[in-house]
């Protein structure tokens, strides 16, 4: 239950309040005077101060306005409501600036009983804050860093320079294949960082056009061009203090480029439509799939944008490179997805886990992922088997035996044989044999084409 520090000198009005909040059950104390709150304060935290502006003691008639002062100086957290029967509006924004939540003009728009709505909804919002606190605390679980999982050297040596590059300022520039863990990495350092408890911001560069990401970006005033009907701020400035997280940085925009290589050099910009410079200070992390450095030499990409965001550079490893993460990573995404499939099941037995350390995976982790997610919905005994892994995968058995073109040439047959088997089960449901192979609706049907399937 919150707890209530009423500061009153009228007698009447004091008990008033207090007879109120008793009945919603509020925990109150009342004083008369700001000496007896300021000890009443040293005592113990309060929720909420209640506080008339002109008592009797120290401070006179502002002692209210000092009470305020202290509170926020020593509790920060501590709601506070000012109420006055003398109505002066350099008082009122003098309140307010100090931090006060409200502040009431006995007569006008004071009752007791608005004081004690006033009240519920200042508790009401606080609650709301702190777990909005919490929701994005927990938003970052999935990007844990101790939840990143790894057995193989080369990743051992990302983790490494990751752990090393955080606390600083530095900017970073992440590579690698789809899949890889680039974003997981991301999360990682900011999270290590000094900057952790302030935002990380994410824009996805490629998927907005190019009008549209500026204006993500860097903000935009009003007026500026059509719909713009307010001020906007970009997402470095809602960044500001933290970190931002530009991903797919290679297919930016050119134009975007030169706005992007004056806030990595001064630390600046302007809001699109606007004048006036906005300072901000922000980390970056950018990450791509491509390579920058080729996207450089192309000239797709700017090279002096390319040398500052390449200060620290994190390459990560495709899966195939480090098939020691494999049975870890299995194991790790059977536990995270287990319950949400219902299933109890214990493991990866030997026979899958063989193939899937053997498998390519040219979607990387997030296709371990998806194969395991995939191979719990399907399983129904205690272990994930071959079975229930996708026919990409369990082609590796037998094409392992064999070599080169030939290889390709069985590949290829067993792929079709095995696309045929599922259209069959699935009496022609296109949609249903694409999840039964594990693969997307798209991707069946390119290769249904590939193999002659379809015109
Ligand atoms: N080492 C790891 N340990 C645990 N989970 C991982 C690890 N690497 C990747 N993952 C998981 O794999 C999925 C893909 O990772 P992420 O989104 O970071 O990849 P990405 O490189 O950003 O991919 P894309 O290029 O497609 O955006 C996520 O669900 C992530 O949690
Ligand atoms: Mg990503």
């Amino acid at each position: 239950m919150p707890s209530i520090l009423v500061t009153e000198d009228n007698e009447s009005l004091r008990k008033a309040i207090r007879e109120f909040f008793l009945r919603e059950r509020f925990e109150v104390e009342d004083v008369a005077d700001a000496d007896a709150a300021l000890a009443a304060l040293g005592r113990r935290h309060f929720d909420l101060l209640v506080s008339d502006v002109r008592m009797p003691g120290p401070g006179g008639n502002r002692a209210g306005l000092e009470l305020l002062k202290r509170v926020k100086a020593t509790d920060p957290d501590t709601i506070v409501i000012i109420m006055t029967a003398y109505s002066d509006s350099d008082d009122a924004v003098e309140a307010i600036r100090a931090g006060a939540k409200e502040y009431l003009k006995k007569g006008e728009d004071f009752s007791v009983p608005v004081l004690v709505a006033k009240a519920k909804q200042a508790f009401e919002e606080q609650q709301l804050q702190r777990e909005n606190k919490v929701l994005r605390s927990s938003l970052s679980v999935h990007y844990d860093p101790s939840r990143i999982l790894w057995r193989s050297p080369r990743m051992a040596a990302v983790m490494e320079l990751s752990k090393k590059v955080a606390p600083t300022n530095s900017t970073v520039l992440i590579e690698g294949d789809s899949g890889t863990g680039k974003e997981l990495v991301a999360h990682a350092i900011h999270a290590l960082s000094p900057r952790a408890n302030r935002p990380l911001v994410k824009v996805h560069c490629a998927v907005l056009s190019e009008g549209v990401l500026e204006s993500e970006l860097f903000g935009h005033e009003k007026g500026s061009f059509t719909g713009a009907h307010t001020r906007k701020q970009g997402r470095f400035e809602l960044a500001d203090g933290g970190t931002i997280f530009l991903d797919e940085i290679g297919d930016t925009p050119w134009h975007i480029q030169t706005k992007l290589l004056r806030v990595l050099q001064e630390r600046e910009f302007e809001r699109v439509g606007g004048t006036v410079p906005v300072k901000v200070d922000v980390r970056v992390i950018a990450a791509t799939k491509h390579s920058l450095r080729e996207l450089a030499r192309s000239t797709k990409f700017r090279e002096d944008l390319y040398f500052r965001l390449n200060v620290v550079n994190i390459l990560l490893p495709t899966l195939r490179d480090r098939p020691e993460d494999i049975p870890v990573l299995a194991q790790f995404f059977l536990e995270r997805y287990r319950s949400d499939a219902r299933k109890d099941s214990r493991g990866v037995s030997p026979d899958a886990m063989g193939l899937l350390v053997k498998y390519a995976w040219p979607g990387n982790v997030r296709e371990l992922e998806n194969v395991i997610q995939r191979a719990l919905v399907l399983s129904d005994g205690e272990w994930i088997e071959p079975r229930d892994l996708p026919a990409d995968v369990r082609l590796g058995e037998d094409a392992l035996a064999l070599g080169g073109a030939e290889l390709a040439r069985s590949r290829e047959e067993q792929e079709k044989a095995a696309i045929l088997e599922a259209l069959t089960l699935e009496r022609g449901n296109r949609s249903r044999a694409a999840a039964r192979l594990g693969l997307n609706r798209t991707t069946l049907l390119y290769k249904m084409k590939k193999y002659g399937l379809i015109q």
